[in-house]
C-alpha cells in the first residue's frame, strides 16, 4: 500500500462524501479549499419527505464520475496532480457509503497514491480548518469542544487531540435537523427542513409561542429535541390557523436556545472557551448570531462546508496526515455504518466520572 511521497509542498488531496445523499467531492492543499463541488439529491427525495436509501446509493453512482470531472475543473489540476485520495468510511447509509469509499479506494490503488479513511464527524470538525487560512488571528488548537448538529447527529465532543475525541453529551432521541425536517414536514413548508424553516421564520414572530425547554435541569450535557417536536404537533392540530412562520420561528428559537444553553453549560464545567459548530444545522443564520452574543469563542465553516461534502474529508485527511495519524492500511476499512467517533461516555444517561 502507498506510502505519501518526500514532497515540497502540503499534499494536494482529493475527499470524498457519499454517506448520504449528496455526492460530495472536494479537491484541498493544506486548509486551503481548491474545489468543493456537491450533487445534491435533494429533489430525488423531497417527493417522500426524506431519504430512500436505496435510490440514494443508485443516485451516486449515477453522477459520481461527472463531479469528479467538475472538482478537477474547478481546481484546474488533473488526476495526475492528486497526492492523496481520502473518503468517509462510516457512519452512514451502507450502500452509499460503499460507493464513494470503493471509487476512492480504486482512484488511490490505480495511483499508487496513499488512500485516508476518514470519519464523517471528524470530517465535519476539519471543517472549519478552512477559515484559518482567511483570519489568522484564530487558532485551532485542541482541546476545544465541538457541536455537531446535522440530521443524523446531535453531539458534543471534547477534541482532545485530533483523533482523540470526547462525547460530552448526545441527542437522547432525534437530531436537530431531523427535528427540522420533521417539523417542516408538519408545517407543510417542504423538504429539508432547515432551510425553509429558517426561511419561513424571518417573516415570524420568534416570541409567539413559548415552548418548553427541553432538558433544563440535567446534570449531563445531553439534548432531546422530540419533546419538541411533539409540542408543534399537538399546536398545529389544537390551533390549525397558528401562522406558520409563527411557529417555525418559535421553534428554531427554542431548538436553538436548548443547543446553546447545553454548550455553554459544557463549557463551564470543562473550562473550554472555544467551539467548533459543524453539520447541516450550522447552516442556520439563528444559530450563527445566537452563538456571536455569547462569550465563547465560536467557530463556524462556511456555509458552503457546513452541510455534507467532500473538501471537509480532504480537510480531515491533510490534519490526520500533518499529525503523524495516517494509517497505510486503511485500504482495508470497509464501510461502516454505526461507527461511533467516540466510546459511548454515557451510562444511563449519566456523564462518567473520571
Ligand atoms: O450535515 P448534513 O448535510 O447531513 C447529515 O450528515 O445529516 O445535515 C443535513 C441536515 C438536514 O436535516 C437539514 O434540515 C439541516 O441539516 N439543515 C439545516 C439548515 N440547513 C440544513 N438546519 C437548520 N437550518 C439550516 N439553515
Ligand atoms: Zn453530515
Amino acid at each position: 500500500m502507498a506510502e505519501l511521497k518526500q514532497m515540497n509542498h502540503s499534499p494536494i488531496i482529493l475527499g470524498i462524501d457519499t454517506s448520504c445523499d449528496d455526492t460530495g467531492i472536494g479537491i484541498t492543499q493544506g486548509n486551503k479549499v481548491l474545489a468543493n463541488i456537491v450533487a445534491s439529491q435533494t429533489a430525488l427525495h423531497a417527493k417522500y419527505g426524506g431519504i430512500m436509501p436505496e435510490e440514494a446509493s443508485r443516485e451516486h453512482l449515477n453522477v459520481i464520475d461527472s463531479v469528479l470531472e467538475q472538482a478537477l475543473e474547478q481546481a484546474q489540476l488533473s488526476l495526475d496532480d492528486i497526492d492523496v485520495v481520502a473518503a468517509t468510511y462510516g457512519p452512514g447509509l451502507i450502500g452509499a457509503l460503499l460507493v464513494g469509499l470503493n471509487y476512492a479506494k480504486a482512484l488511490a490503488w490505480a495511483r499508487d497514491i496513499p488512500f485516508v479513511a476518514i470519519h464523517h464527524i471528524e470530517g465535519h470538525i476539519a471543517s472549519s480548518l478552512t477559515v484559518l487560512d482567511d483570519a489568522k488571528d484564530i487558532t485551532l488548537e485542541p482541546p476545544f469542544m465541538s457541536l455537531i448538529a446535522s440530521g443524523g447527529h446531535t453531539s458534543l465532543f471534547q477534541v482532545k487531540a485530533w483523533g482523540e475525541y470526547e462525547q460530552l453529551g448526545r441527542s437522547l432521541d432525534d437530531a436537530a435537523g431531523e427535528a427540522f425536517d420533521k417539523v417542516a414536514r408538519l408545517l407543510d413548508l417542504g423538504y429539508p427542513g432547515g432551510p425553509v424553516i429558517s426561511k419561513a421564520a424571518e417573516h415570524g414572530d420568534e416570541k409567539a409561542y413559548a415552548f418548553t425547554r427541553p432538558l433544563r435541569h440535567q446534570k449531563t450535557f445531553n439534548f432531546s429535541l422530540s419533546g419538541l417536536k411533539t409540542a408543534v404537533a399537538t399546536l398545529v392540530e389544537k390551533q390549525p390557523d397558528a401562522k406558520p412562520e409563527d411557529v417555525a420561528a418559535s421553534f428554531q428559537y427554542t431548538v436553538v436556545d436548548h443547543l446553546i444553553y447545553v454548550c455553554k453549560k459544557a463549557a463551564k464545567e470543562t473550562g473550554l472557551k472555544t467551539i467548533v459548530v459543524a453539520g447541516g444545522v450550522a447552516a442556520n443564520k439563528r444559530l450563527r448570531e445566537a452563538f456571536a452574543d455569547t462569550d465563547l469563542e465560536v467557530i463556524f465553516p462556511p456555509l458552503t462546508l457546513a452541510t455534507d461534502n467532500g473538501a471537509m474529508i480532504a480537510l480531515a485527511a491533510n490534519k490526520r496526515l500533518e499529525v503523524g495519524l495516517f494509517e497505510a492500511d486503511d485500504l482495508l476499512k470497509n464501510a461502516t455504518p454505526y461507527l461511533p467517533l467516540a466510546p459511548a461516555e454515557f451510562k444511563e444517561g449519566v456523564r462518567k466520572k473520571r
